[in-house]
């Protein structure tokens, strides 16, 4: 019997080990939060230990100078499943063939520039990266829109990939969901992995809602609803929802820089669940195509949900309870998204 599990364990090894490499795009490949995010894609945190990877990594011309010390280091990394690194400034070239499209860069305010100037440099860049997903890419890649404001800037890629079905785009809010369960998990004095089924509604910004009504917490090996374990129905309709909304510019405040670190392992937490599923009875946020929802937000949107992941495909977890506090809130930051989207599609058919 042992003899036959061996030679089991063996052939799927083999078999493993001479799998085909998988295509990754990264944009952005130069940025603070890719130098904290390639490494992890690379040894094989996201896309699974026997699976060899060829990174595409993607910026704009001036930066490709630092991007050749990004390929040095991963060179230098000697990484057994990263089987080559190709840096470019070409979308046709960065999106080639991929399976999997982390799109990080985007254009960053800068000082004095409008939210209108912002959302069209940025409309701009998405059309061009949707476009060239559509023509270059696989039709099954998985693609996540992390640079902002991610919502809308998903909503025009997938727009400008036709050919790629909607559901295939999603934007992070992992990291607001990450955030979130940190917080009730300090609060109760527990490990983050004891607090699950926290929700992020809506957009990636300060209107996003960090709901806790359907989460459960694990103390001392009982499972009750965070509303239970808090025992603090005020901090957590006060200031938990606010520490969430605004911990990235409290971050910005202190290290004078945005999450990247955090951003980082948020970008892989949301990709593994994509390509390996959610654990059962367990659901993450995600800013997904908001076209037959049942929670009444308005359809032509990408707005974050609570989701569960099988076969690399998400499904929205319907039916939740919705309580007034919470309807105000959902619906507060759907009408911010509308506004964006509104703007964005006039600069979009210009
Ligand atoms: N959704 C989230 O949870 C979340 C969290 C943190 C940061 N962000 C966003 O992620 C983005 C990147 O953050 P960062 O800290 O890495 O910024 P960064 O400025 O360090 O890096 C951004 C990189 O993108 C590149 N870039 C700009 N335009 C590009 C284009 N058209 N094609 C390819 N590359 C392009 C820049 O040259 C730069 O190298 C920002 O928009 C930030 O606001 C989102």
């Amino acid at each position: 019997m042992l003899t036959l599990l061996t030679s089991m364990y063996l052939v799927v090894r083999a078999v493993s080990s001479r799998a085909e490499p998988i295509r990754v795009v990264v944009t952005g490949a130069a940025g603070q939060i890719a130098y904290s995010l390639l490494y992890s894609i690379a040894k094989g945190d996201v896309f699974g230990k026997d699976q060899p990877i060829i990174l595409m990594l993607l910026d704009i011309p001036p930066m490709l100078p630092v991007l050749e010390g990004v390929v040095m280091e991963l060179q230098d990394c000697a990484l057994p499943l990263l089987r080559d690194v190709i840096p470019t400034d070409k979308v046709d070239v960065g999106f080639k063939d991929v399976d999997a499209a982390i799109l990080v860069g985007s254009m960053p305010r800068k000082e004095g520039m409008e939210r209108k100037d912002l959302l069209k440099a940025n409309v701009a860049i998405f059309k061009t990266q949707g476009a060239a997903l559509d023509q270059h890419a696989k039709k099954t890649v998985r693609v996540l829109v992390v640079g902002n404001p991610a919502n809308t800037n998903c909503l025009i890629a997938s727009k400008s990939a036709p050919s790629i079905p909607k559901e295939n785009f999603s934007c992070l809010t992992r990291l607001d969901h990450n955030r979130a369960s940190s917080q009730v998990a300090m609060r109760c004095s527990v490990s983050s992995d004891n607090v699950k089924n926290v929700i992020i509604w809506g957009n990636h910004s300060s209107t996003q809602y960090p709901d806790v009504h359907h989460a459960k917490v694990n103390v001392n090996g009982s499972e009750m609803s965070a509303y239970d374990a808090v025992k603090n129905e005020a901090w957590l309709r006060g200031d938990f929802i606010s520490t969430v909304q605004q911990r990235g510019a409290a971050v910005i405040k202190a290290r004078k820089l945005s999450s990247a670190m955090s951003a980082a392992k948020a970008i892989c937490d949301h990709m593994r669940d994509i390509w390996f599923g959610t654990k059962e009875g367990e659901f993450i946020s995600m800013g997904v195509y908001a076209k037959g929802n049942s929670y009444g937000i308005p359809e032509d949107l990408i707005y974050s949900f609570p989701v569960q992941i099988k076969n690399k495909t998400w499904k929205m977890v319907d039916g939740l309870s919705i309580n007034d506090f919470s309807r105000a809130k959902m619906d507060a930051t759907a009408a911010e998204l509308v506004e964006e989207r509104d703007t964005a599609l006039e600069l979009l058919s210009q």
